[in-house]
């Protein structure tokens, strides 16, 4: 048997096992954007490390101002053999609304679907489950073969889910010890069950909150209504001006820097088999958003957005109260695309609002984070040999897809230590990212560790340039 088949082999047989002890990673509620959570979200950092120790790593939980890093080095088996960064995130998103699981969000249920077993759980695909994949892979590679083929860097944040505030100063400050050949992430989606993918194009983000405000405290809206600006009318009508009537985002200039997808790319793109009515479907709609003349695809992957996130203001209990609120706020993100700049972004929704604000009426902007969009080159050797493991993993070519979400290490890696990332992710489009019901399929998760143990196979015969 060659050194990949033994690996392969040891990960069928040690198979139960390893959802055991991702069962137990997931029944941690590590959800960084709540501070009474604040010990379990250490407390998963802890457990990460200790998996890390287990299997040979000099693992260490670093203090930051925010949530811990997990920080841990395997020398592999010394020489010239590549050096890889394996990055994820241990943080979760809020489980709410909770009355919507079907089972607890923090007590896993494998349940049966259309595809086999799944696990459901908050986390379970963003990001536990992906990133046991490679961690199971070690696991089954340390385990056979005494060492890893590669020498290997696992770093893993607890703040991914809340914009990622500790990261670039950490990176800056562990410059030198975090540095490798290039970073591994799986946080990202594979094209369906059958079909590997790499994400070669992630969007930006740029996280904001309008507050309004006008009278000085709540009022009687019989007594001064119609007379005083009421905040939440105000809001209204300035979130009804985000977009014009063809979809497209109103903000003066804010197109100016999008960098249309080249033809070779949409091509691609087009080739794809996505059938855009079962997307909309699957999600109970049937009528696409957004910019009209645009494909879903392309809407995703390479087109801005503006989406109101949540609003805030007046009476929302029971019943009716008549009420004029004297605040009122939304929360209001935008997912950015090449070459769009978030500062620049930021500023041009200001100047728009100075002009739209109803009379009577004052504001405040406050940015929560933002993060460029992200291109990965497709001519790099790292990328040919992930695509090479990928389809040895799968017995099928993998795809190289775009993506709509953010992941904002991605750009901080490629600024401070100067390396890409590959973004090798095993997630499916129904998997319920951030929604109540969140699952991973246990198929894709043992694709996953087979495909990370192809990687590790494959880096360790060198990648040439
Ligand atoms: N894993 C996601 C990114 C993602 C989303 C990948 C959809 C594939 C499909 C990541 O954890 C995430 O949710 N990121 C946030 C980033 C933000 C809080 C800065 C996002 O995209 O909203
Ligand atoms: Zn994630």
């Amino acid at each position: 048997m060659s050194d990949l088949d033994r690996v392969l082999a040891r990960v069928d047989a040690d198979f139960e096992a390893a959802l055991e002890r991702w069962t137990d990673f997931l029944r941690i509620p590590s959800i960084s954007t709540d501070p009474a959570h604040n010990a379990d979200t250490r407390r998963a950092a802890q457990w990460l490390a200790e998996q890390l120790r287990e299997l040979g790593f000099d693992a260490s939980v670093r203090d930051t101002p925010g949530h811990p890093m997990v920080v841990a080095h395997h020398p592999g088996p010394g020489g010239d053999a590549p050096h890889l960064l394996y990055y994820g995130h241990y943080d979760v998103q809020p489980p709410d609304p909770v009355e919507e699981w079907d089972s607890g969000p923090f007590e896993p249920t494998i349940v049966e679907g259309p595809h086999g077993r799944r696990m459901v759980a908050r986390g379970a695909v963003d990001d536990k489950g992906q990133l046991m994949t490679f961690v199971e892979a070690f696991r089954a590679w340390q385990a056979e073969h005494g060492t890893l083929p590669v020498q290997v860097t696992a770093f893993f944040e607890g703040e991914e889910e809340s914009g990622s505030p500790s990261l670039k100063p950490f990176l800056e400050q562990h410059k030198q010890e975090l540095g490798a050949d290039v970073c591994v992430i799986s946080d990202t989606g594979s094209w369906d069950v059958e079909t590997p993918a790499l994400t070669t194009q992630l969007r930006g983000l740029l996280y904001t909150e309008l507050v309004v405000d006008a009278p000085d405290h709540d009022l009687h809206s019989g007594l001064y209504g119609g007379a005083v600006p009421n905040p939440l009318n105000a809001l209204g009508r300035i979130l009804g001006q985000l977009h014009d009537d063809q979809g497209r985002i109103a903000i003066p200039g804010f197109y100016d820097a999008v960098v249309e997808p080249d033809e070779a790319t949409r091509a691609k793109w087009q080739a794809l088999d996505f059938d855009a009515d079962a997307f909309l479907q699957g999600v109970g709609v049937d009528a696409a958003g957004g910019e009209q003349d645009r494909g879903v695809l392309e809407k995703i992957w390479a087109r801005p957005t503006c989406d109101v996130n949540g609003m805030l203001g007046g009476y929302t209990g029971t019943g009716a109260k008549t009420v004029l609120p004297a605040r009122a706020s939304a929360k209001i993100s935008f997912r950015l695309v090449p070459d769009q700049d978030p500062e620049a972004a930021a500023e041009q929704f200001r100047a728009y609002l100075h002009g739209i604000v109803p009379a009577g009426c004052s504001w405040e902007l406050i940015v929560h984070h933002g993060a460029p969009a992200i291109r990965v080159p497709t001519d790099s050797p790292y990328l040919r040999a992930a695509r090479e493991a990928l389809e040895n993993a799968y017995g099928r070519e993998a795809l190289l897809i775009g993506c709509g979400g953010s992941i904002p290490v991605v750009g901080v890696m490629k600024e401070v230590l100067g390396i890409d990332s590959l973004l090798m992710g095993f997630g499916l489009a129904d998997d319920r990212m951030h929604s109540p019901n969140e699952k991973f399929e246990v198929r894709c998760f043992e694709n996953g560790i087979k495909s990370h143990v192809a990687l590790l196979d494959r880096m360790a015969r060198g990648v040439g340039t």
